[in-house]
């Protein structure tokens, strides 16, 4: 592993979802007890750290992400006392801890907003973005809702609109107002306070919008839609040129991070939704006086071949620089990799190829809970739906319910999770490949995933290194990782069939220790389907 400070450049981060991760009081709701009880499970990954959504004091509309106070947990996970537990239990692991900060906006139930909607000269009064309505009454520009709708609710008191880009109770905070940018970062202090290693930073470049409310122009035709949103989604529709991502915002990060750097060791990941997501993510993570990190939606959206996932790589690498990537392809906002991409494919060949391509990128890595396990996407009845965003688009787009049930611990009663019936319904597909079952089974995808995360710390081109992708033919993906004396040639095959190529490099020796065949005749690669292969060149 790597020192203290740089922990994670090409570390790998465990996202828990606590609400489904372990009920350890019974009432169908994971907390942080829950989590404090199996972080030896998740050390037992080989993976550097944990991502926790949020478990702040919050009405729950949106699970979580519309936070109502900042600086406590809510009842329901728990006490500020569960998490300090959990964070020094975590710590005598040797794993790190990066909490979700949900700042760009607020719930409506949040004081400052409750202060703010009284009047147009209270204290807060510009904390939020109000604006007059149109001379017809309706709202100031064009902006939608990603869940739904126009970005713009109207307050009778003020007679204005408050602006939201997602629930209408998750008014979005002003970020042109320098105290409520300030009080965002001591907000954040308090938990770096705490001890905490570093934030998510959720919707990072959405904190500024334009103060001049310009509309948004529309995708012009023939054009691809923005990532991050469904198609059937109209908020794709529009270019996002005004609402999210401008220049302000670049600014506000500097200042983040001299709040970062005052905790060595710290690190950020920022979530990047956007028209432009590759160029955001160069944009906000290089330099080393912003981001530490970003994540895009460009592998969790539903291409999947290998040439897509090369263009990504080369698109990214062409922007790069010094810029440092975090790969994702599951979290709580998308359909699981192991059906948006495997559906078609071996249920348990293919999650452990896949997931041994996305830890041999050039970046760090997401990985979330269950994906591990190859879990498909639940189905969940429209009756026990529960996720906003799903019953407004609903039943072209079924929202993120699928990806957030519990996480299957055994294949018993609610699959180890609860002693009740949970609040979204254990997937009875998720029963033969609970953990218990796959613990055992040197072969399982749990298993192998232990495997390639030692593998990768044993290879520090793997986790550290340059990457240039190379020519293994239309159906492979390869790509050459180098640090140092070490060249690291991998080669992946995603696909059912044998594939076969002719290496571009010259092979000292074919690595060993990652769990996957292939066969090597001089400079001729034979992988076998859903097989990879990793090898010295000189
Ligand atoms: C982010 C979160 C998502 C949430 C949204 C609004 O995209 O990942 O779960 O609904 O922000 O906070």
């Amino acid at each position: 592993m790597q020192d203290n400070l740089t922990w994670w450049r090409g570390g790998v981060i465990y996202q828990i979802y606590p609400r489904s991760f372990l009920d350890s009081r019974g009432d169908g709701i994971g907390d942080l007890r829950g989590i404090t009880e199996k972080l030896d499970y998740v050390a037992s990954l080989n993976v550097d750290g944990v991502w926790l959504s949020p478990f702040f004091t919050s009405p729950m509309l949106d699970f979580g992400y519309d936070v109502s106070d900042y600086r406590d947990v809510d009842p329901m996970f728990g006490t500020l006392e569960d998490f300090k537990v959990l964070l020094a239990k975590a710590h005598s692991l040797g794993l790190k801890v990066m909490i979700d900060q949900v700042i760009s906006h607020t719930s409506e139930q949040h004081p400052w907003f409750k202060e703010s909607r009284q009047d147009r000269t209270n204290a807060k009064a510009d904390w939020f973005v109000w604006a007059d309505p149109k001379p017809d009454g309706t709202p100031p520009n064009n902006w939608l809702s990603i869940f739904g709708g126009p970005a713009w609710t109207f307050d009778s008191r003020r007679q204005q609109y408050y602006l939201h880009n997602f629930l209408t109770s998750q008014p979005d905070v002003n970020f042109h107002n320098p105290d409520a940018r300030q009080a965002q970062l001591d907000n954040m202090r308090f938990w770096l306070d705490l001890g905490v290693d570093g934030f998510r930073l959720d919707t990072v470049n959405f904190y500024f919008h334009d103060a001049e409310l310009r509309d948004n122009p529309p995708v012009p035709k023939g054009e691809s839609k923005t990532l991050g949103a469904p198609e059937t989604n109209p908020y794709t529709w529009q270019r996002h040129v005004y609402d999210i991502s401008r220049p302000e915002n670049v600014a506000f990060l500097k200042d983040l991070r001299a709040l970062m750097d005052e905790y060595p060791g710290t690190t950020t990941v920022g979530e990047i939704g956007d028209d432009n997501p590759l160029e955001r993510m160069a944009e906000y993570t290089a330099g080393g006086d912003k981001l530490h990190m970003a994540y895009t939606f460009d592998l969790l959206n539903k291409p999947r071949s290998a040439s897509y996932i090369r263009q990504v790589i080369e698109r990214f690498q062409r922007l790069a620089g010094d810029a440092w990537p975090c790969w994702a392809t599951s979290n709580h906002d998308v359909e699981r990799s192991a059906s948006r991409w495997g559906a078609e494919e071996d249920p348990i060949a293919y999650p452990k190829v896949m997931l041994a391509m996305l830890f041999s990128l050039r970046g760090s890595v997401c990985l979330y809970q269950g994906e591990e396990l190859g879990l498909p996407e639940a189905d969940v009845p429209f009756e026990r739906i529960q996720d906003p965003y799903g019953k407004v688009l609903w039943p072209e787009f079924k929202g993120r319910d699928g990806c957030r049930t519990p996480m299957p611990w055994t294949d018993g009663t609610q699959a180890g999770f609860s002693s009740i019936e949970p609040w979204l319904p254990v997937e009875t597909r998720h029963l033969d490949v609970a953990v218990s079952r796959q613990q055992e089974n040197p072969d399982s995808t749990l298993n192998s995933v232990r495997r390639m995360l030692a593998f990768r710390y044993a290879h520090p081109a793997l986790f550290d290194g340059e990457l240039n992708v190379v020519d293994v033919g239309e159906e492979l993906l390869g790509f050459i990782r180098e640090k140092g004396d070490e060249k690291v040639l991998c080669v992946f095959n995603l696909t059912g069939n044998e594939q076969q190529t002719a290496l571009p490099a010259n092979v000292t020796s074919d690595l060993e220790g990652h769990g996957f065949n292939a066969a090597r005749k001089d400079n001729v690669l034979t992988l076998p389907a859903y097989q990879a292969a990793f090898m010295h060149i000189g």
